[in-house]
């Protein structure tokens, strides 16, 4: 009789088992080839031969048969890679026995196996199995979904479990040590970890329980603990590996080419429900780059699903975040990012949307787009909108948040186009945006750049002449009107506020024009200065060595000019209004926004004392309108 090793070879073809994981191409006769699942690479050096029945990398000179192809993408023992392929070849093993002195890694997932049978024959049909049933019933999950996620219930005993694993030769140790069993606060023994709670199993790549979570049920209170409690880490479970419905999303992700990733493990089984199953769930931990690295060597286009809210946007970030960090890593796998959006008012979370409508969730779960797509929409609408345009730090800010980003896309006009929107935003020039760009993609450009910048001739100080933003504009031509008809320069002066402007040029202008005007008021009437306004401001500013704020008043007188020739007093009048009245709107949304933002602050920090604070000052502000 043939070992299994051997049985398993003969009944599997290497292409049929590589196929399950990576898209091979035909290469000639009886070879293929595709890009390897275990280095970056653009063209596909990783061979593949039905005749040796092998594989190997020409780029990393990684190679060997099924089994070692299997260990290695799922991150398996021999044993356990050998137990997953046996049974895809339909190759009965003798049951797996585990002797006392096995490996401790392999003691404990056949634990884990004999937990998660008896937490699923406990929701099946015990008496003390009733609450979880009809928890699981309230939650809608069917009992194919119960059977596929080995769904199962914990009951409200002390030690249950624990005499069961015992009977089945285990060690109170390795009872603890596994995170199924704690140690008695008094006294001597052991008693279960889980209690009264629905059991959701935590599998590895290849479906081995390695751990659980228990889901709490209606009812508990504080007393018994958190919503969700975990298994503690163990030499098989590492909370920063584990991705959720892995093993269940093999077939999903080589259909769509794609993996969603999402919060909640109860999201995934509703996923499943649904039909869509190319999905994991991060399982409430921050994403790390382990497990986008597992997610790579399988797939390479990598979907989250983010709220539409501010929540969602620092998601996105965080991910891109990581994304950068992981690429800093020669070797590291490339793939591309995208995200759906969970419209406002689809429901809170992949579970409440499938419940509500199966549709919604199917069709949103196609529609991904470029997550850089989506960090750049929010941020330079949350940047046009609020204060932020306002000040020229916020601009570089801006440029440096977002360039590594564009940075990251492999296509051209992708960087151009981002570039545009970049440029558009923070008024920064597309040649600027491009160097600073091309000295990013390629670091060694860098020093004779800096050099040839050094070296140029300082350029001429431009002047804004023309004033880049919606207050500006307007609080410019109040500045023309304040300079020319001295009748509506105290009311000018008081309606704009130096904060409200956005270039220190008009910040110094608007101070000096204060400083002329109110100078002039406090002489006594018969020294009154028969020059104009404008002169005096002139005086004064060259006086104080402002070359480039006299030159502005230069300029903004000649543009006054032109703009108030042939205007009647009550439509200069109206014309002033109508501006005051902009300054006045824009300061209050710029308010109102920065207030929107500190509220979101504090709400996310939880400082409730502040947060009724903020309120209060928000409602004041959107009553006095
Ligand atoms: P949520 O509170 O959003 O839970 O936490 P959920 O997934 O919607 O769960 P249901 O629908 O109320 O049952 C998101 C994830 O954070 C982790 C879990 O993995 C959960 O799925 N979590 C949450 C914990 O680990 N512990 C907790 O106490 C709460
Ligand atoms: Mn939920």
């Amino acid at each position: 009789m043939l070992d299994p090793k051997d049985e398993i070879k003969q009944k599997l073809d290497v292409a049929e088992v590589l196929g399950d994981y990576i898209q091979l191409k035909p290469a000639g006769v009886g070879s293929l080839k595709a890009l390897c699942p275990f280095h970056a690479e653009r063209t596909p050096s990783f061979h593949v031969s039905r005749e040796r029945q092998s594989w190997h990398c020409f780029g990393c000179d990684k190679g060997g048969d099924i089994f070692s192809f299997v260990m290695e993408i799922d991150g398996l023992t021999f044993p356990e890679a050998l137990r997953h392929l046996a049974l895809k070849a339909g190759v009965e093993i003798p049951a797996y026995k585990p002797r006392p002195e096995d490996h401790t890694k392999e003691r404990l997932v056949a634990m884990h196996d004999v937990a998660a049978k008896f937490y699923a024959s406990t929701l099946a049909d015990a008496p003390f199995g009733e609450a979880v049933r009809a928890y699981v019933a309230k939650r809608n999950i069917p009992a194919d979904l119960v059977a596929k996620f080995k769904l199962g219930a914990a009951p409200d005993s002390w030690d249950a479990l624990v005499t069961c694993l015992k009977r089945n030769g285990f060690t109170d140790a390795e009872i603890v040590q596994g995170g199924l069993g704690l140690q008695r606060k008094s006294g001597s023994g052991i008693v279960d970890r889980f209690r009264n709670r629905m059991m959701i199993p935590l599998c590895d790549a290849a479906g081995n329980v390695v751990a659980f979570t228990a889901r709490q049920l209606p009812g508990a209170t504080e007393l018994d603990g958190p919503k969700y409690m975990n298994s503690p880490e163990t030499p098989i479970y590492k909370k920063g590996d584990m991705l959720y419905g892995l093993h269940l999303a093999k077939a999903g992700m080589r259909e769509k080419k794609s993996i969603i990733v999402v919060e909640g493990n109860l999201d995934v089984i509703a996923s499943h429900k649904a039909g869509v199953e190319n999905i994991v769930a991060s399982s409430g931990t921050a994403l790390t780059t382990s497990q986008l690295r597992t997610l790579a060597r399988y797939t390479k286009c990598i979907i989250f699903a983010l709220d539409e809210d501010a929540a969602g946007f620092a998601a996105a970030k965080r991910v891109l975040d990581l994304a950068l960090e992981l690429q800093k890593d020669p070797n590291a796998p490339q793939f591309e990012i995208r995200c759906l959006i969970i419209p406002d008012g689809a429901g809170k979370d992949p579970d409440e949307i499938v419940a509500k409508d199966p549709d919604l969730w199917r069709k949103i779960a196609v529609h991904s787009e470029d997550v850089i797509e989506y960090v750049f929409t929010k941020r330079l609408r949350g940047f046009e909108d609020g204060s932020g345009a306002a000040k020229i730090e916020a601009r570089k800010a801006l440029v440096d948040e977002l360039l590594p980003y564009v940075a990251k896309l492999q296509r051209p006009d992708s960087r151009h186009l981002y570039l545009l929107r970049m440029s558009d935003a923070t008024h920064v020039d597309i040649d600027s945006l491009q160097q600073m760009l091309a000295a990013r993609v390629s670091p060694k450009a860098v020093g004779s750049r800096q050099l040839a910048v050094g070296a140029a001739p300082t350029a001429a100080v431009v002047l804004p002449t023309v004033p880049d933003t919606k207050i500006d504009q307007a609080a410019a031509f109040l500045f023309g009107v304040a300079l020319r008809y001295e009748g509506f320069t105290k009311e000018i002066l008081s309606v704009i506020r130096e904060e409200m402007l956005s270039s220190d040029l008009w910040k110094t202008l608007y101070n000096a024009l204060g400083i002329v005007y109110h100078a002039a008021e406090q002489l006594p009437q018969p020294s009154a200065p028969q020059q104009t306004l404008f002169t005096r401001l002139r005086t004064w500013l060259d006086a104080q060595g402002k070359l480039r704020e006299t030159s502005a008043v230069n300029a903004l007188a000649l543009r006054m000019d032109e703009l108030l020739v042939g205007l009647s007093p009550t439509e200069v009048r109206q014309e002033a209004d109508r501006n005051i009245t902009i300054v006045s709107q824009e300061r209050n949304r710029m308010l109102r926004s920065a207030l929107e933002r500190d509220i979101r602050e504090a709400e996310l920090s939880g400082d409730d004392e502040k947060l009724q604070q903020l309120m209060r000052a928000y409602r004041d502000i959107v009553s006095r309108r």
